[in-house]
């Protein structure tokens, strides 16, 4: 089989040289890659480096090898263009339909899907011509990453940063297997919570559970590159941050609540997969909890956390939003998961197994998804992600 081509479109900003690591990335695991960079991109890395990782040799303007045609052919050939770093120009001649040079070329000739990852300063990046340009083209069906929040080229820290290449890389392979698919959450916000809460009992211990928030980074990555706007509410994971991601961070099933509630009144859709505590020890005690010589340790009393998905689906943030919860079930695994739909309230509940080394922190998982409209989809067992794109596929027939 041929390998998948990809165009990597690099513009002028320092983050050019993390598209080195993107490009390794893209060519190890099979893809075909021409690195067309912009002008101004060579400043900071130079055609020899892109050449050399590529395998091809590099163009930035369209007058050199005019016989091979390159201003169209490298476009129409793609199976996927990305731009990282996409910088505030790059993407204002993309939004404009300029073609001044090879890349803006091969932008407007492609008819693959197209990812722009944008890197720049704050003020750039929030700039109205920006925020225009980036609608436009992602009204036009390019998937726009957001970028992340973090050090930026001098010691100024804000939004603007190039996400980590690996998480770029991931939502390349996403977009690379929808294939021409429209991005059909474009325009949307999700709300997707993963992980477990940890409720404390003391400075040194608390009462957890086994999530390793693996499926719900699933949701957020998948929902991603679908085009939508993410808000990953994260209760103590240890997983780096999918690209063009908001990442709320949480502890317990309080804050976890917080989190959720700010953040639902602008939200088309809202997942609940995190594994939250139904309770928590009524006393926090301020010093560690001592073993006391020749006596039975205290029992520990708990009170009830307030139940998240039944509020967030009782009192809609807003209408026509779509909620959807997870339930995991140890035994009479689909009956009670019907209870749990009709208890929740939601309109689609996913209902997987778990066990001490079962669905917890593994790569796979296996469900049925329940809608409140009587509909049973089954999800053979298979990567996080194929449940994730499944749940997406149901949130977006309904949100349609
Ligand atoms: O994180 P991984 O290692 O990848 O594992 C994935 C998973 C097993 C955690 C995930 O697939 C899953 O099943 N998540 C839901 C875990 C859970 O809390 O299930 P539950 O049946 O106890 O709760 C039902 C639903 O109510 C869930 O959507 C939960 O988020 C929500 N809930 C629960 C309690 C509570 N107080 N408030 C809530 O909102």
């Amino acid at each position: 089989m041929d390998k998948p081509k990809v165009v990597l479109g690099v513009s002028g900003g320092i983050a050019a040289y993390k598209a080195c690591e993107l490009l390794r990335r893209l060519t190890e695991s099979g893809h075909d890659v021409r690195v067309v960079p912009t002008g101004s991109a060579l400043h900071f890395v130079g055609a020899a480096t892109w050449s050399a990782l590529s395998g091809h040799p590099v163009r930035t303007e369209v007058w050199s090898d005019v016989h091979e045609v390159p201003h169209v052919r490298i476009g129409q050939e793609a199976d996927l263009v990305v731009v990282a770093p996409a910088t505030a120009d790059l993407l204002a001649r993309a939004a404009h339909g300029l073609a001044d040079d090879l890349l803006t070329n091969t932008l407007l000739t492609a008819r693959c899907p197209v990812v722009f990852a944008p890197a720049m300063h704050t003020e750039m990046w929030e700039h109205p011509a920006t925020r225009e340009n980036v609608a436009t083209l992602r009204r036009r069906g390019a998937v726009v990453i957001e970028p992340a929040v973090g050090r930026l080229t001098g010691v100024d820290t804000g939004k603007g940063r190039l996400p980590d290449p690996a998480e770029i890389f991931e939502t390349c392979r996403r977009v690379l297997a929808r294939g021409v698919a429209a991005p059909d959450l474009a325009g949307r916000h999700v709300v997707v919570s993963a992980g477990g809460t940890r409720e404390p009992l003391d400075p040194v211990r608390f009462l957890g559970n086994r999530s390793s928030g693996k499926q719900g980074y699933a949701l957020a990555r998948t929902a991603a590159a679908r085009g939508a706007r993410v808000t990953l509410i994260a209760a103590n994971t240890g997983l780096p941050d999918p690209a063009g991601v908001d990442v709320v961070r949480v502890g317990t099933a309080v804050q976890l609540r917080e989190a959720v509630l700010k953040a639902v009144p602008e939200a088309d859709a809202v997942v609940m997969a995190a594994a939250v505590a139904d309770f928590r020890p009524a006393a926090y005690a301020a010093g560690k909890i001592k073993k006391k010589d020749g006596q039975e340790p205290e029992p520990i009393v708990l009170v009830r956390n307030p139940d998240i998905l039944a509020e967030i689906s009782a009192d809609r943030a807003r209408e026509g939003q779509v909620v959807v919860g997870f339930a995991a079930e140890t035994d009479d695994v689909l009956a009670n998961g019907r209870a749990k739909l009709q208890r929740k309230g939601c309109d689609l509940l996913v209902v997987n197994e778990v066990g001490e080394r079962r669905t917890f922190g593994s790569e796979e998982n296996e469900a049925v998804v329940l809608g409140a409209d009587g509909s049973e989809t089954p999800v053979p067992h298979g990567p996080k992600e194929a449940l994730a794109e499944t749940v997406w596929d149901l949130v977006a027939s309904r949100l349609a």
